[in-house]
């Protein structure tokens, strides 16, 4: 390191990173539970990605027709093409109701019926009796649902005196010699200070890595900074091949079109308008799980029945809905729709287009939010002092893809989940050890070498090179051979990475700086996708291989964890998915034919 930095110190119980939310649910619970409690997030906390979720949140309240969390728990393990952790998944089903009812305790303002219960619309591959009816089980603000609950999640944690520390972005952690987290170091973008966080545990909570594509439905900052620190740290990643194609984002545009459109009667078209999806999943037709609907568009495109001037996108249909249903319950859609498609939706269909918009894949944890790892052939060991919750985390819930407003579920549980963890097994406000010598050297040190970096390539043209191979040889369906060529590319863009060149030397909101720091995370969560994608030769899922098209549950009913050196090298290992229950209550689904 040539720079000497100043470091400011600071001691907290615990430290959450990224305020989505999950990292907002974490926080607001271990603050409420008396934990002295940080919350670092690089973006404003009401900028967070859940901003954008719009269809809702998952929970079978049953408010508008029968419903219990049996039948979500195996909608789920249908939808994860039984790749789901079925323990974490009884939890998560099991706890959604008590998580909803708080949410609107604390103040979400959710959409109402007649009676003045919770409204519920219909989602992709929610159902009744065991896939036989179909289930409203997804609680609605409106199409704003995310937007409501980040902004009450941030209001409670403030009441509860957590501390935020906005703009702060995240180096790496602080891991010891026996392997234990003890912290982490960051930079406060806004005056260029550097910060030495202690913490009894750090919570990683900094969401998806949708970036890593050319078109996604995933904001900016989605650059999965946490997958990238662990990497660094020596820990795994798991089932990264695991990339879910949102079957509706607007056409050029990216955004989001919810699922929530089709919940409420939208339906998809080609260009001899016909309603395909009734040839690919007779039953449940255009409200089946995504991956199966991202496909059947796809396939149309390919055989020549897209539509528009070059026949590539698809259409779908709302101008049959009444104007008072798209008022009240899809204005965002409408607004969305007119400014990035120009269309107005009363009057015409939206161009759509399966777009990148979640990753099922990220750090393996346990249900409780313990990260886990595998350590001298043993399975899931538990790193202590770390944490992992919402769409960086890999619990798994959602296996090979996840359902529809499973993820608003998933981040308010699992970051419950985790508070209550803590409130369980740390002592507020109790001494830290001294941190181990030198502790966040090697950080600071990647920092100089990044802020200094001299050399040919920019960090703009690097993240396009890189975003377009993903696009392109890790797309909706894969074969071994566009893998193997896209393993090629990728390794080498990532070479190209010693060569960046980084304008401005200042740490005061340097955007160059902070986007080849977001690039370092991004290359490596590319790296591992791309060869974890390459080494599975079954299909299974969002993981649809061309020339391995069937589910092979007697060599892949298994979780692929990925390791990637400085070099970039990639090791891969595995573990069984657990085929087992939290509980005696219910039993384990077993494997069978998954049709819609
Ligand atoms: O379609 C949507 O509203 C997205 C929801 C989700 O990804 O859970």
């Amino acid at each position: 390191m040539s720079t000497t930095y100043k470091i400011i110190d600071h001691k907290y119980d615990i430290v959450v990173i990224g305020a989505g939310g999950a990292g907002l649910r974490a926080t607001l619970g271990m603050a409420e539970k008396g934990l002295t409690t940080a919350c670092l997030t690089k973006v404003f906390p009401t900028r967070s990605h859940t901003v954008a979720a719009q269809g809702g949140i998952s929970a079978a309240l049953g408010n508008m027709g029968e419903d219990n969390w049996h039948w979500h728990r195996y909608d789920t393990v249908k939808g994860s093409d039984w790749l789901g952790d079925q323990d974490a998944i009884e939890y998560m089903c099991r706890e959604a109701e008590p998580a909803i009812i708080e949410l609107e305790h604390y103040g979400v303002p959710f959409s109402r019926t007649e009676e003045g219960k919770i409204y519920q619309r219909p989602f992709g591959g929610m159902t009744t009796h065991y896939g036989e009816g179909i289930a409203q089980r997804t609680c609605a603000v409106a199409d704003r649902t995310g937007h409501a609950i980040l902004h009450t999640l941030y209001q409670q944690s403030i009441k509860y005196q957590a501390e935020f520390f906005i703009e702060y972005f995240a180096l790496d952690l602080i891991m010891d010699e026996e392997g234990v987290c003890r912290g982490v170091m960051a930079l406060n973008m806004a005056d260029g200070t550097i910060h030495r966080f202690s913490a009894q545990a750090v919570v990683l909570a900094t969401g998806g890595y949708g970036r890593v594509y050319f078109s996604c439905t995933s904001a900016h900052i989605c650059t999965g900074d946490g997958n990238g620190m662990v990497l660094r740290a020596g820990l795994p990643l798991q089932d990264m091949e695991f990339v879910q194609f949102h079957p509706t984002g607007i056409y050029g545009a990216g955004c989001l079109i919810t699922e929530g459109v089709r919940g409420e009667g939208g339906f998809l078209v080609n260009s001899d308008g016909e309603r395909f999806m009734e040839r690919y999943a007779p039953h449940a037709k255009d409200l089946a799980s995504r991956d199966v609907v991202s496909r059947a568009i796809t396939i149309e495109i390919r055989e020549g029945r897209g539509t528009g001037e070059h026949k590539d996108h698809i259409h779908l249909c709302l101008e049959h809905l009444e104007a008072d249903i798209i008022q009240e319950r899809l204005p965002s859609i409408a607004e969305l729709a007119k400014i990035f498609a120009g269309v107005d939706v009363t009057k015409e269909p939206i161009p759509v287009l399966p777009t990148v918009h979640y990753n099922m894949g990220g750090i393996p944890t346990n249900h409780y939010g313990e990260v886990v790892t595998l350590k001298d052939g043993k399975p899931e060991r538990v790193v202590p002092g770390l944490m992992a919750i919402g769409e960086c985390a890999c619990v798994s819930v959602h296996g090979a893809n996840r359902l529809g407003s499973n993820s608003l579920l998933d981040i308010v549980v699992f970051g419950r989940a985790a508070a209550i963890r803590c409130s369980q097994t740390l002592v507020r406000r109790a001494p830290h050890k001294p941190l181990p010598k030198g502790a966040g050297e090697e950080a600071l040190a990647r920092l100089d070498r990044l802020r200094h970096a001299n050399g040919e390539q920019s960090t703009a043209d690097i993240r396009l090179k890189m975003q377009r191979v993903m696009q392109t040889h890790a797309a909706v369906f894969r074969t071994g051979e566009t893998l193997q060529e896209g393993i090629e590319k990728m390794s080498d863009i990532f070479g190209l990475f010693s060569d960046v060149k980084v304008t401005d030397r200042s740490l005061i909101w340097n955007s160059d700086l902070l986007e080849t720091l977001e690039l370092d995370n991004m290359l490596r969560q590319a790296l591992v996708t791309i060869h974890s994608a390459f080494n599975r030769t079954e299909s299974r899922g969002s993981h649809a291989r061309e020339d391995y098209p069937k589910r092979d549950d007697e060599n892949w009913l298994k979780h692929t964890l990925a390791w990637l050196n400085a070099d970039g090298n990639v090791t891969t290992d595995y573990r069984p998915v657990h085929m087992y229950t939290l509980t005696n209550d219910v039993e384990v689904i077993p494997p069978k034919a998954r049709v819609y």
